[in-house]
């Protein structure tokens, strides 16, 4: 079966068409920046964009998104190798503690930024607050965000 991923098309093992996306990524596609985390949609480490739209693919079976444009962590930097601006802007705060959230927290904040690109601090706390970082790392999530919007703005 074929997966429409980080702009190309993508052959995977039918083994893993009854599954869901999580694993058909890593293991299917050897693509290990999208983590696991609680395995049951809640903590949003397993993030990844389906058609432009922040997803929980540990618990998004592959046949539903056959034929969608799926983006993982892989897929945000340019050809070029400049960053994205959520993740440059990660990396600028210095975000991280263990980083096991981190690739979740980005894909959520890229998907949040694509529909708000200017957003108050109260709305970058609601669009951020159902992915969870256990090192507890919110505030230096949310300015690494407010940043990015600024980032964004300074190469559009
Ligand atoms: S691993 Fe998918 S939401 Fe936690
Ligand atoms: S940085 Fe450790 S869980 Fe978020």
């Amino acid at each position: 079966m074929e997966l429409n991923i980080n702009g190309e098309v993508r052959q995977l093992d039918e083994a893993y068409g009854d599954g869901v996306l999580l694993w058909a990524i890593r293991d299917g596609l050897g693509m290990i920046g999208t983590r696991y985390g609680c395995g049951a949609g809640i903590c949003g480490s397993c993030t990844v964009h389906v058609d432009g739209v922040a997803t929980r693919s540990c618990v998004t079976p592959v046949e539903a998104v056959v034929g969608k444009e799926i983006r993982t962590l892989e897929g945000l930097q340019a050809a070029d190798g400049t960053l994205h601006p959520v993740q440059q802007a990660f990396i600028d705060k210095q975000v991280p503690q263990c980083a096991w959230c981190m690739s979740g927290q980005v894909m959520q904040a890229v998907a949040f930024l694509e529909e708000n690109s200017a957003p108050s601090d109260e709305e970058i706390v609601d669009a951020m607050k159902n992915n969870y970082c256990r090192c507890g790392c919110y505030v230096r999530i949310k300015e690494a965000v407010a940043h990015a919007a600024d980032l964004a703005q300074e190469v559009s």
